[in-house]
């Protein structure tokens, strides 16, 4: 059987995870889809960093232009982030007509339309489920799940490390500063992690989130934002004081068409369930015209569990691409979007 070829761009948390997963569940992923699966090149910042892998030397390069333009290959899996150039390795993958799987809500939130438009005109898939909630199927669940349904509400925790300061502040009293440090060593936090702490990453899921479920174009500048940064020990404090958790959390409605989206540290009622997730754990609450309340929960961040959803959108693509059929890319706007502000 003819292998599937992968080009890999970036080999650092989710990388790693992503090789791990295909080495390491070969026969069953190989049997899923009906041939092999071979990672033939991986792009990488430096050829001689230490890596916690077992990969052959000879895969990587230094330039990601030698992936995109290997004839051979045919998934592109991108997982270095950036915004500028990896949407024209994105652009010029899909132009030559590989499928491309990316775990970049960054590029997604501000480049998506475009992206899904040259997809939709070459024929290719581009799906990206691990960039939002890391390992919960969320992006397919919204698509797919609900695509009956109108969706009104769409709460989450959609950012992984600042769901574990604001968790180890208030259960073990530690300095956002030091808790920030370990969730940059454990990977979960983004190369600048000022995306992450004033809330820019879960503005960009909540677009994400807004534009699949609410079946129309939320753009980044449609969601205002605060972080976490100004929280300090006393404010959770003072908030457990009175039965409450502080957490990051997005909030998007639709009502009467009228959209609005926000992010922002909440005070929420300890018995609700989203005040129970801790850690680097995440939570999307959706609530359905028809389907009522509706939750989802598991790991936001980290190496295995982002890793297990792009691998399975990995799987989903080469089924797509043994079938000639292209899939779950859609964002089609069918309302024109109308703002709260719009209004006032
Ligand atoms: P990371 O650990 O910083 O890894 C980035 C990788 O990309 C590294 O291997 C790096 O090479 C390589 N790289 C960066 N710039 C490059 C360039 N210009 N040319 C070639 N290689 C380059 O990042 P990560 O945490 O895995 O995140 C990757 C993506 O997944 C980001 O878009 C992030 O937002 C998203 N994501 C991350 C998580 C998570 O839990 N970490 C969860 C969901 C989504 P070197 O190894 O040589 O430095
Ligand atoms: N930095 C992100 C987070 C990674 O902490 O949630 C997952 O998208």
């Amino acid at each position: 059987m003819k292998p599937v070829k992968v080009g890999l761009l970036g080999l650092g948390t989710v990388g790693t995870g992503v090789v791990r997963i295909v080495q390491g569940n070969q026969e069953d992923l190989s049997s899923q889809v009906g041939s092999p699966i071979t990672i033939e090149k991986i792009a990488v910042r430096s050829i001689d960093k230490a890596r916690n892998i077992d990969i052959d030397p000879a895969c990587l390069t230094t330039d990601p232009w030698e992936v995109i333009r290997d004839p051979d290959i045919d998934v592109i899996v991108e997982v270095m982030g950036g915004i500028d150039s990896t949407r024209e390795y994105i652009l010029e993958a899909l132009e030559r007509g590989k499928h491309v799987v990316t775990a970049n809500k960054d590029l997604m939130a501000l480049h998506g339309s475009a992206i899904l438009a040259k997809a939709q005109e070459k024929q290719c898939d581009v799906f990206y489920e691990a960039s939002v909630a890391g390992g919960i199927p969320i992006i397919r669940t919204l698509i797919e799940g609900f695509s009956s349904d109108r969706i009104v509400k769409i709460m989450g925790i959609v950012n992984g490390t600042t769901n574990y300061i604001l968790s180890k502040m208030s259960q073990e009293g530690a300095s956002y500063a030091d808790v920030l440090k370990e969730a940059q060593e454990l990977g979960y936090a983004e190369s600048d992690p000022t995306s992450d702490v004033e809330g820019l990453d879960a503005a960009r899921k909540m677009a994400i989130l807004g534009t699949l479920g609410f079946r129309t174009n939320v753009e980044l500048s449609d969601v205002t934002v605060q972080g976490i940064s100004s929280i300090t020990k006393e404010d959770i404090n003072y908030a457990k004081n009175l039965g409450y958790e502080m957490k990051l959390l997005g909030i998007a409605t639709s009502q009467n068409d009228h959209i609005t989206i926000s992010v922002q540290p909440t005070m929420i009622r300890k018995n609700h369930p989203l005040a129970s997730v801790n850690g680097v754990f995440n939570a999307v609450y959706v609530h359905g015209e028809s389907v009522g309340e509706t939750m989802f929960y598991g790991a936001g961040a980290g190496e295995l569990p982002t890793a297990t959803s792009v691998v399975a959108d990995l799987i989903a693509v080469i089924k797509n691409l043994k079938l000639g059929v292209n899939g779950l890319k859609a964002i089609v706007p069918y309302k024109t979007k109308k703002l709260q502000s719009d209004d006032q």
